[in-house]
This record gives C-alpha cells, structure tokens and sequence, in this order.
C-alpha cells in the first residue's frame, strides 16, 4: 500500500461510518466541485482540490512521497518535530518508519485546510436531533467567523528535511469511534445511561486507564440513554450556546469531550444526562478502529507515540 492508497483508503473508512450518508458527503464534494469549475485560472491554483474528492478538511497528506511504499507507520495523537526526530532515529535502530500519522492538526497547517470540511458537521448533529434548523445553522455560520486559522507550519519542516511522509488523519478516525457508541446503543436500545457507560468502559482504551474513563457528570444513571445528542467527530466541542439549543431539543443524554463546568451546569438546569468523553482515550478508540480497517487487507506495524497507544480488536466491531 503506497502513502496515497492508504490516505484515500481512511477517506473511504471514514465515508462509510459517516452518520451523514453518501449522498449528502456526494453532494458536499459536488458543490466543491461547482466552487472550483466557477474560478478564474489564478484562483483555481490556490483551490484545495483535495476537496473533490474527499469530504474531510483536516485529513490530508502534508508531506510524500505519494508512492512511496507503506508497510509501518508511527501513530500519535499529537506529532510535532520530536515524534518526527524519534521516526528518523527509530530507521536508524532497525525500525523503520514509512509514514507518520497525526491524529490533531494543531502544529499542521495543511491538516486544517478548509474549515467548512469540519466544523459544518455540527449542524448535522443538531439536524439529527430535530434541533432549530434555522439557529443552529446561523450559530455555527457565526461560529466559524470567531475560529482563528494561523499559520502553523510548526511539524511539516521536520518532515520535509527529514524525507518522512506525514499525513493527518483526523475526522474519519474520530467518526469510528462515534459509529462504534452508536453500534453499541443500537444493540441495546434499552439500555440505562449508567449501563451505557460501564459497556464503553469495557472497551480496552478506557479499561486500560484508571483516569482515561467515560463518566456521567450530571443526570440520572438509571435513566435510558433515549434521545442522544452527539457533536463528536465535528473538529470541536461545541460552543455553548449551541449546546443549549441542543438541550432545548429535548434530548435526554449527550456525549461531551471534556466539558468544562458549564456545560454540566447547563446540561443539569434542561434535566440532561451529561455524558463525558476522555479527549485522548476516546480519539485512541478512534484511531484503533481505522487501523484496523487500514490494515485489514495488508498487514500494517503500527508503533504508538504521544498518547496513542495501538490496541487491535479481533473484529472489525468494538464492545
Ligand atoms: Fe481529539
């Protein structure tokens, strides 16, 4: 599998878990297209074209060769030159490392390409759950404006001297995870939030920590999960004032990465289960579960650095 195969094969991995569906990721690449066919020359040089063909704005190649042969691969949540000097030192050792995989894009300009790709997601999750079409799509409209994309040419440098191949995957690993909670629920429909949560703790990403843990932060654990509110796999968490409209939804529960006191304060004052999602151990469950896809038709080492700790499942499924 060359750098190229691989990238477009965790495009697809991820295109096929998406919640969102193939025809709305379709139509996603055709307005691309539209974008990008309407352009002057001077312009069309400076279009992503990456975007045609894949719906997800922070997962790209940001260095290659595109051909070259991929047999092992560093992964880490975060790769900044210290992951790549440890790449280019572990060839030296007798272990080579054709490929290194960040999962984040902050030191990587080229893996925060085109904002639209990310973070529109969040209006999706707020269509699933019958939310204010009109608001969400305005507060998230509003939002994009306040997210300041800088410069961050900090990891690709040591990439580019070190002839390493560097890639950022990170959309399509976190809609895995969120496809394997869903799966999960789907198979227990029933099921209490305070028996939801033991059943994802059992998963080796979390079970492996006594910190790392999925914890119900406010509500009601006797309480089904009923209707869920899931803004992961959308770049970030959402902004407050989206969450409230998501909790005027009349959800019952929602997964939150990380919240901070006021998202449980909010959750508590509209009765919502408050489910909190361990950031790094979560993006793990993600990134584990691509791998497994990535490596399913040709064996794939995989070496683990700054918070990913590779862990296989015996099937494709977690839980
Ligand atoms: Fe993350």
């Amino acid at each position: 599998m060359t750098v190229e195969q691989l990238y477009r094969r965790a495009v697809a991995v991820g295109m096929e878990v998406d919640y969102r569906g193939a025809a709305f990721l379709q139509e996603q690449m055709a307005n691309a297209k539209a974008e990008y066919q309407g352009l002057c020359q001077a312009e069309r040089a400076r279009f992503d074209r990456e975007r045609l063909t894949n719906p997800y704005g922070d997962t790209r190649i940001v260095n290659g060769p595109l051909d070259r042969e991929v047999s092992s691969v560093l992964v880490g949540i975060e790769i900044y030159g210290a992951e790549l000097l440890l790449a280019h030192a572990m060839g030296q050792a007798g272990k080579p490392v054709d490929l290194v995989i960040a999962h984040h894009t902050t030191p990587i300009n080229r893996g925060l390409f085109y904002m639209d790709d990310i973070v529109d997601i969040h209006k999706s999750a707020l269509r699933e759950i019958g939310a204010d079409v009109q608001r969400g799509d305005e507060l998230v409209e509003k939002w994009k404006t306040q997210i300041g994309i800088y410069w961050r040419d900090v990891t690709p440098p040591f990439a580019r001297l070190l002839d390493i191949p560097l890639m950022t995957i990170h959309t399509p690993a976190d809609l895995c995870h969120r496809h394997a909670r869903h799966e999960a629920l789907q198979a227990h429909p029933d099921i209490a939030v305070g028996e939801y949560i033991e059943l994802l703790n059992s998963w080796p990403e979390f079970e492996a920590s006594p910190y790392a843990k999925v914890r119900l932060l406010c509500g009601d654990e006797r309480a089904p999960v009923g209707k869920l509110y899931d803004p992961t796999a959308a770049g970030w968490r959402p902004l407050l004032d989206i969450f409230e409209l998501a909790c005027q939804a009349d959800i019952d529960s929602a997964f939150i990465v990380s919240p901070t006191a006021e998202y449980v304060q909010m959750a508590a004052s509209y009765g919502v289960n408050l489910i909190e999602l361990p950031h790094d151990a979560n993006d793990n469950v993600g990134l584990n579960l691509m791998l497994d896809a990535l490596s399913q038709d040709e064996p794939l080492t995989v070496y683990g650095c700054s918070n990913f700790v590779r862990m296989e499942r015996a099937s494709k499924q977690a839980g």
